[in-house]
């Protein structure tokens, strides 16, 4: 039963972001805004001590000569949204705190409707005002949110200003310890939305059992008795649902699947499907596809399919910072595409939709996860509500794509019972808001013996996929490799999540000359012969598609605050260690 997440929202001000945002009509506030680097954050909490302060959130304008304002947001620089603060200012690269935003629009209101502002994602902590009054505050980097400003927006010119928080702490999610560049800012599209009072709020449209396209609806508000059809005009499918008391309806139609051009990796086929409310039509393409598991194999359309993957964090090329865009999806899944994959991991947090779309485009599965990531606060209830909004926007936003197939709950969390109870309540959500994809994390082996890996976690019953990362040849040995074992007593699908190891693109020597390309390709030929000995195997995704920046990884020459386990250079140089995954999966 794909369940809906309006009933489940993390901050009171917040409204569900509606399903298929950039089919909606909305105007972009993309572009420059201006900016105000707060240090000590005196726009937000000075102006309670001192009523002569303004908060920022106040856009004041001294009033006569002699008034007090010691902010201008008109006079302050401004940066290209959507974008990470820094790469967009050098002087902010390692910068961790509070940056205002501010931007002026004009508008236009339209009687008996809602304006709703939507932010593709804010790392970390925005509160939003709309012409000085509070629209409302969201914590979590990686996934969309919104706010109905509609009663504080007026006719002509209005402004929305942003404080922007990065800083890291213990309880937030991820915690103040990642293995990634802390890009902070308004890193996504911002959109002003414009819905009639009642609206499209949620849908979906998939695949049972083979044979049932499955309907689901559900409005904004609890209206009984509304009018909704669906349209798929390539399978002549016209079904009109009618709404119950909650607003939501539910609706199956018998198809065939040999009249669907069901979706895979061989063929991306996706259908036009039509959503027609109160005169509005929604346009999507969905592509229908079943994913399920049988043992120890993952079945793709009843098929078992082995998932050649890689990992990817989400970088431009060549020092760009934060991914957000087509064009940056395009070229980081061409790359994958390159290296012969079907299967990319988007580690370690939810991506852009474009990846997510563009993957569905390629033909490339995906697995989508949310920043449970390490030593989580486990105990703290605001962390697991903050883990639970983060995967319940996640599904929300991407449950209507072909593509992603595997929703991932945490990566490397070390055993306790309350990491246990935190990690499986949110197995069980992800399993509640959507019953029809897999259930997965990285867990991490114990080691038995010197050279027996044993998979023993308290969390293999509420996983679909038992997935592991291992760095043999990285973090040990190299020639180890040949004598592990590796014991999986769980009867169900195993992907190796994350194996593999450093080089500095260009720099040759030996084998056994760590960052030396010639070290890596040795290190993947090895962990692949290795990784062929695991039964049950169903997949790998190798760390990772690129090199990519780390506040970790500072060994100047080498490194220099990049993490360099890419197959690729920052700057997309292939090294000698894509050849061998690549042969290996041609292989497969
Ligand atoms: C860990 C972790 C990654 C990290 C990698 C590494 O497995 O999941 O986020 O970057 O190891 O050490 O490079």
């Amino acid at each position: 039963m794909m369940a809906f997440m309006s009933s489940f929202l993390c901050y009171a001000s917040e409204v569900p972001a509606p399903q298929n945002i950039f089919a909606r009509e909305h105007k972009s506030l993309n572009g420059d805004w201006n900016y105000i680097i707060d240090v000590q954050e005196e726009g937000y909490y000075d102006y309670r001590m001192n009523p002569m302060r303004h908060g920022f959130f106040m856009n004041a304008k001294p009033k006569k000569p002699s008034d007090l304002v010691e902010y201008d947001f008109d006079a302050s620089p401004t940066m290209k949204i959507p974008c990470d603060w820094n790469t967009a200012v050098p002087s902010l690269m390692f910068y961790e705190g509070t940056v205002w935003f501010h931007r002026s629009f004009d508008y236009t209101p339209v009687s008996d409707h809602r304006t709703l502002l939507y932010f593709g994602a804010v790392n970390y902590e925005a509160i939003v005002y709309v012409n000085g009054e509070k629209a409302g505050e969201h914590r979590g980097g990686f996934t969309p949110f919104c706010f109905d400003v509609t009663k504080s927006l007026r006719p002509g010119k209005n402004n929305v200003i942003l404080k922007v928080d990065n800083k890291r702490h213990a309880n937030n999610v991820p915690t103040q310890i990642f293995d990634w560049w802390n890009y902070g800012g308004i890193t996504r599209d911002v959109l002003l939305v414009d819905e009639p009072d009642t609206y499209i709020e949620d849908y979906a449209v998939r695949l049972v059992k083979k044979h049932i396209i499955r309907f689901d609806v559900k409005l904004n508000k609890p209206v009984k008795g509304e009018k909704v059809t669906f349209h798929i005009p390539s399978l002549g499918i016209h079904k009109t649902l009618t709404t119950d008391k909650d607003g939501r309806s539910i609706a199956g139609v018998h198809r065939s699947s040999k009249d669907l051009l069901l979706w895979s990796p061989s063929h991306p086929s996706l259908h036009e499907v039509d959503i027609e409310y109160s005169g509005k039509t929604i346009k999507d393409r969905i592509g229908f596809r079943t994913i399920e598991t049988r043992g120890k194999e993952i079945l793709l359309n009843g098929e078992p399919i082995f998932l050649k993957g890689i990992c990817i964090h989400e970088e431009k090329l060549n020092g760009g910072g934060r991914a957000n865009g087509v064009s940056d999806a395009r070229r980081l899944l061409r790359m994958a595409k390159e290296l012969g994959c079907n299967f990319v991991r988007l580690a370690h947090y939810p991506h852009n939709e474009f990846m997510v779309r563009e993957a569905e485009h390629m033909g490339i599965l995906v697995w989508s996860e949310i920043p449970v990531y390490w030593t989580i606060a486990w105990d703290n209830p605001d962390t697991y509500k903050n883990a639970e909004c983060q995967l319940s926007d996640m599904i929300l936003r991407d449950h209507n794509r072909a593509s992603v197939i595997i929703w991932s709950i945490a990566n490397e969390t070390p055993h306790s019972d309350s990491r246990d109870r935190f990690l499986s309540s949110l197995a069980r959500k992800a399993r509640c808001l959507d019953d029809s994809r897999l259930i997965s994390m990285a867990m991490e082996v114990t080691s038995a013996s010197n050279y027996v890996n044993r998979l023993q976690d308290n969390m293999n019953k509420y996983v679909d996929i038992v997935s592991f990362n291992q760095y043999v040849g990285w973090y040990r040995d190299v020639n180890d490799a040949p004598k592990m074992k590796w014991e999986i007593p769980y009867d169900k699908p195993v992907i190796v999540s994350e194996f593999g190891g450093g080089a500095k693109y260009g720099k040759h020597g030996d084998k056994g000359e760590r960052w030396t390309e010639e070290f890596q390709e040795n290190l993947y030929r090895e962990n692949l012969t290795m990784l062929e000995k695991i039964d049950g195997l169903a997949g790998t995704s190798p760390w990772i598609l690129k090199d990519f920046r780390s506040p970790r990884r500072v060994l100047t020459g080498i490194q220099d605050y990049y993490n360099m386990k890419g197959l690729y250079s920052d700057n997309g140089e292939r090294k000698m260690a894509a050849d061998v995954l690549r042969e290996w999966y041609s292989k497969r």
